[in-house]
């Protein structure tokens, strides 16, 4: 195998510094650069000035500096064609080709796909016509459905969970004649209940091999009240996701997901996401990404023992099988510490102070995401969800205390992070 590898990563979340920090710890990796990175990336990569959706730029930059391999943290450069830019110039890359990435990017798409391949996903349909999806509203037996933009919304825009006909009615004028984000189709689609987790799994387009379910907080507030966010907090492992269920996931969606993308002639590289539900009839697909999730991806690199540079060219060479993939048996727990205001805009410029001397003990990371670093000091970026206090330990219970540990030590006027971050877990074990 290779060594000396010159790894980029494109991103600049905390996502993309806990994958910098796990390809770090690869013996294959001589150097990693990050485009465009934070104050967190910096301190263990070179930060590259590139945008993310700057494809150009990017793949300028890894011709010019012989990149040996290119992961791609969020989704947007994905639906923008990054790794058919880079294919075509043979560049190795991880991640799937703008086709597969519709999972994500066309909710259009991606539920007509699953209705193909049988996979269980709520009963929907796709309008781009105001007054057509408002005479199908009239149709539906309740009023509790989901309302949703078929492209990628603004960061968590685009989906209304509607307990009433007028919500609904709303949701849909917003996006079909106000065209708040854009120029989109619609989908309507039966509201379901039951607990949601996100699955990961690794793909070279045939074989599949699950990484670990993680649970996410979307709520801004303890008790899952408040805004939506782009998640406030993270843990592994699920006890109510037991080997068994795992089992019955990896055959009823992610094997017919893969199968069904390879078959259609858009085989599925790269980490794909499956955003599910568990419920009375079972699990459903609520959506699929095509990225690790932020801050699931902190969770999980936290909990990956093996090696991720090995496993990720393994994707890209269509060799995955012979790849060894393998997750610790031990807990983790990522609490998010978000700017004052966030989930409404934050300001940029804020301080932030002892987070290098913060961490508890060696069990404790601390991912930055709305991070810059100005005149020598810890700032806030315009990103809202500033710093992932993640740690692990031998049960979730330890994990837990590490991070909550850590997270007080962190000196940040106006942050802020739920306290129950893992607490139902706990609460079941
Ligand atoms: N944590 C949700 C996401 O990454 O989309």
């Amino acid at each position: 195998m290779m060594q000396n590898l010159r790894v980029l990563v494109v991103g600049y979340g905390a996502r993309e510094h806990a994958l910098v920090w796990k390809i770090a710890q690869s013996p294959l990796v001589g150097r990693i650069f990050v485009a465009p990175g934070n104050a967190g990336t910096m301190q263990i990569a070179t930060n590259v000035d590139i945008h993310d959706e700057d494809i150009a730029g990017l793949l300028a930059f890894a011709l010019d500096n012989r990149i040996d391999l290119t992961v791609v943290g969020p989704n947007d450069p994905l639906a923008l064609g990054i790794v058919d830019a880079f294919s075509a110039e043979n560049l190795p890359i991880f991640g799937p080709t703008q086709a597969a990435a519709q999972l994500e990017s066309s909710k259009a798409f991606s539920k007509a796909f699953m209705q193909r391949h049988n996979i269980p996903t709520p009963a929907y349909a796709t309008f781009d016509n105001y007054i057509t999806a408002l005479t199908y509203l009239d149709t539906l037996p309740t009023e509790r459905v989901v309302v949703k933009v078929s492209g990628l919304g603004a960061r968590g825009q685009g989906v209304t969970v509607c307990d009433t006909q007028a919500e609904a009615r709303a949701a849909l004028h917003d996006y079909l004649i106000t065209k708040t984000l854009g120029d989109q189709q619609v989908i309507i689609e039966e509201r379901i209940s039951g607990r949601e987790l996100s699955m990961f799994a690794l793909s070279d387009g045939t074989t599949v091999v699950p990484m670990l379910p993680v649970r996410d907080h979307k709520r801004i507030g303890d008790g899952d009240t408040g805004p939506n966010t782009g998640g406030m907090g993270a843990f592994a492992p699920l006890p109510d996701v037991d080997g068994e269920l795992l089992d019955h996931i990896n055959a009823t969606i992610l094997q017919p997901t893969i199968r069904g993308m390879a078959v259609e002639g858009t085989p599925y590289v790269g980490v794909l996401y499956a955003g599910l539900m568990i419920t009375d009839n079972g699990v459903q697909v609520l959506e699929y990404n095509c990225r690790f999730g932020n801050p699931e991806a902190e969770v999980l690199m936290s909990l990956m023992d093996s090696d991720l540079v090995a496993a990720m060219l393994a994707c890209v060479e269509g060799d995955l099988q012979a790849s060894d993939v393998r997750m610790s048996a031990g807990a983790a727990v990522s609490i998010v510490i978000a700017a004052p205001n966030y989930p409404a805009k934050s300001q940029a410029g804020l301080p932030i102070r002892n987070v290098y001397h913060a961490a508890v003990n060696e069990d404790v990371q601390i991912f930055h995401h709305g991070t810059a670093c100005q005149n020598g000091q810890l700032v806030t970026s315009q990103h809202g969800r500033t710093l992932a206090v993640t740690a692990k330990g031998d049960c979730l219970c330890q994990a837990t205390e590490n991070a909550y540990a850590t997270a007080a030590q962190i000196d940040f006027v106006g942050g802020h992070y739920r306290r129950d971050i893992g607490q139902q877990a706990l609460l079941a074990i």
